[in-house]
């Protein structure tokens, strides 16, 4: 690599706007798919890059930074960002962005989704249906939880969490939260939300348990053992955040024996691995981690990303960007 451009490493390949976006400033080598998953294969090409647009599931750890030499930017192409040491990003004068707001529809559209396709069996009824045992109209077939009149319980009361609500109010449930602090009385009252500060007694409460919060020391394995016991039997759990707020192994115990009565999964600790006994859960969807797939999104998220770089490349710092 020799131009005096900066040069920009994408680890795997993105919306075509966003790159070439990139392309215009600098000189942009885009990763194949896998290649970044783990940290080692960073750490050996990181020092030629000035700046670095990464996914979710690329490890930046402070080994990764340190050898960042010229580096002044990590763009994550994510609003989590729990695979990044923000502490070292700063201890090396990295500046870090994620992508708020752009996906926040998308991501509440795909939580009403899950919850509507498991509290309805869609997904058993369907194979069902494919498996060739559909013999006629049953009136006790696939019964499953009606949402008019059901609280829905959610930790982690940003703007997912919001999204989520907002539409969880239209299909007539009750919103209850748990959350870092109070959200703004105004959107409180829209979402004719009640706050509650003891998590146990939110999910004590929960028909549905949605986890809209980031992962962070506190919020690892908040849902345990003793958690899912205080659940309702009938209550149903939705995790479009990320894996680790949930020990899989209590939870795929807790499915199995029913001590809640299911679980829809976006994310998993050990991504791509998915806990084998979830697998075999009733009652369980387990999806890629696609809760912000949408054309639109994808490109926005690319996007900022790609703006966020080139506002730091260029010196020219821009207030939409985020910078953590
Ligand atoms: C993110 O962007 O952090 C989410 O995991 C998208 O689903």
């Amino acid at each position: 690599m020799s131009s005096s451009k900066p040069h920009i490493l994408i680890t795997e390949p993105i919306p075509e706007k966003a790159i070439s976006y990139l392309q215009k400033i600098g000189e942009v080598t885009v990763g194949e798919k896998g290649t970044y998953q783990s940290a080692e294969t960073l750490i050996n090409d990181i020092s030629s890059y000035d700046a670095l647009l990464c996914m979710l599931s690329t490890p930046v750890s402070e080994n990764v930074l340190r050898q960042g030499k010229k580096l002044k930017i990590v763009a994550n192409f994510a609003v989590g960002y729990d695979n990044i040491d923000i502490k070292a990003a700063q201890k090396y004068n990295i500046k870090v962005a994620n992508t708020p707001d752009v996906l926040t529809e998308a991501c509440g559209d795909y939580a009403m989704g899950l919850l509507l396709s498991l509290s309805r069996k869609l997904k058993e009824a369907e194979q069902y249906l494919r498996d060739g045992k559909f013999n006629g109209w049953e009136p006790l077939g696939f019964l499953g939880m009606e949402l008019r009149g059901r609280t829905l319980g959610i930790i982690g009361m940003g703007r997912i969490g919001q999204a989520f609500a907002h539409r969880a109010r239209a299909f007539g449930m009750k919103i209850i939260y748990h959350n870092r602090s109070l959200i703004a009385p105004e959107i409180q009252q829209k979402l004719d939300a009640t706050y509650i500060p003891d998590h146990k007694e939110l999910a004590a409460k929960s028909d549905v348990l949605s986890l809209n919060c980031p992962l962070t020391k506190e919020t690892h394995h908040l849902v345990d053992e003793a958690l899912l016991k205080l659940m309702p039997e009938h209550a149903l759990l939705v995790n479009i955040s990320r894996g680790a707020v949930i020990d899989e192994e209590a939870l795929a115990n807790a499915l199995h024996n029913n001590i809640i009565a299911g679980a829809a999964l976006d994310v998993f600790e050990e991504e791509p691995d998915v806990h084998p006994k979830l697998l075999t859960a009733p009652n369980t969807l387990l999806l890629p981690h696609i809760a912000s797939a949408t054309h639109r999104t994808r490109e926005a998220i690319g996007m900022l990303a790609a703006k966020a770089i080139s506002s730091v490349l260029e010196g020219k710092p821009d207030p939409e960007i985020p910078n953590l």
